[in-house]
């Protein structure tokens, strides 16, 4: 394997971490992090620097920036060399997208729109896009597959669906310019050695939230809903580890090194292809932990569909994809280790 440098957007956040760890463990590319920390941790860094000996420290290397300064970015790509980007730095939350939609227009389609430009102005042929099952909003099929009609239905969804056609459109423009969009289902639980894992303590993941509440960090959580057209009436969702999702990632990698003009192009969705219901989910928070903590009813939150399942064939047979870690008790088991880690000491 040719030995690269990937430049990796919010490689301090939550998925950029575990990405960055599988391409520093399990490849020989150089690694430069661009992020501004703003939910990401300086000490994932230190963490993920500590995993390389000393005489490979050099391959990773982190500028504290934020991707609105232009100027400063534009600085990075004309003193560096990238074969590819995987670009993971955006805002994430749903109902603060609602609330506050230029931050998502600006952080999540501005800022990846000026990213784009910059790989095509220094010759950066290769991008990994991290995209969401948002983009389906709620899906007229299921499970769904990547030729689902889009139909996003708050603003986070629609500014990674407008920052996808902004890719597609640079990319039929540019034959030198490939690209892989990845449409995560829901990404959940921590590095299977407990060394990262999602450090963002106010993250509105059901499963990071359980694993809080277990750990006392709260003293009870809520489940949104109980009248879906579902077995329980809870909402069903698609957990996928986020070390399964990071080698989706390598494995996009190697597709774009090897892939013709036409299928370096592609977009994947990346999820287990069944789903579990709230319910289920705290009940085996609860087997694992062997804590019975508060759940409270609360109404449905607007803009949650009944059931979001991928359909993951496609990454399967074209990416060659093979998940290893597709277990909810395994999942919900690593969550709770890192909470437990995170955890402030009394
Ligand atoms: N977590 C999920 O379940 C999920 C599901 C679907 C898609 N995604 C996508 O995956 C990507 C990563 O999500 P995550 O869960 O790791 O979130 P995260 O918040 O942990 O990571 C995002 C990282 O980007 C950085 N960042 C944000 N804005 C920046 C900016 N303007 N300049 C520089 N750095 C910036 C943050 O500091 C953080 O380190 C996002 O693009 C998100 O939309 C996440």
């Amino acid at each position: 394997m040719s030995k690269q440098h990937i430049l990796v957007t919010g490689g301090a956040g939550y998925i950029g971490s575990h990405v960055v760890k599988q391409l520093l463990e399990e490849t020989l590319h150089s690694v430069t992090i661009i992020d501004n920390l703003s939910t990401g941790h300086n000490s994932t860094i230190e963490t993920l620097t500590s995993m390389l000996p000393d005489h490979e420290k050099a391959r990773l290397t982190f500028i504290k920036q934020d991707l609105s300064d232009f100027d400063a970015v534009e600085g990075i790509f004309r003193s560096n060399t990238f074969d590819a980007l995987i670009h993971f730095a955006a805002s994430i939350v749903v109902p603060e997208s609602v609330e506050k939609p230029l931050k998502y227009y600006m952080n999540n389609t501005v800022n990846t729109t000026n990213i784009i430009k910059m790989c095509n102005d220094y010759g950066v042929g290769k991008m990994i896009f991290s995209s969401t099952a948002a983009v389906y909003g709620d899906p007229t099929e299921i499970p769904v597959k990547e030729t689902t009609p889009l139909g996003p239905i708050n603003p986070y969804g629609h500014s990674k669906r407008m920052s996808e056609q902004v890719i597609q459109d640079a990319a039929a423009a540019n034959p030198e310019f490939d690209y892989v969009i990845l449409r995560y289902f829901n990404v959940a639980g921590a590095d299977i050695k407990n060394r990262i894992g999602q450090s963002f303590p106010n993250a509105t993941h059901l499963i990071k939230v359980a694993a809080q509440t277990v750990t006392g960090q709260r003293d009870k959580m809520y489940s949104f809903g109980e009248d879906y057209d579902t077995p329980d009436g809870t909402c069903i969702r698609d957990y996928i580890h986020v070390d399964d999702l990071a080698s989706a990632h390598l494995s996009a990698l190697d597709y774009l090194d090897t892939a013709g003009e036409k299928e370096g192009k592609n977009i994947f969705n990346v999820g287990y292809g069944h789903g579990f219901s709230v319910d289920e989910v705290i009940e085996t928070m609860k087997k694992v932990s062997g804590i019975d903590f508060a759940v409270e009813r609360a109404p449905r939150r607007a803009g949650d569909s009944a059931v979001l399942i991928s359909d993951n064939s496609k990454i399967k047979s074209v990416l060659g994809w093979t998940p290893k870690y597709d277990d909810l008790e395994l999942i919900c088991r690593t969550a709770l280790a890192w909470e437990e880690k995170l955890k402030p000491l009394p």
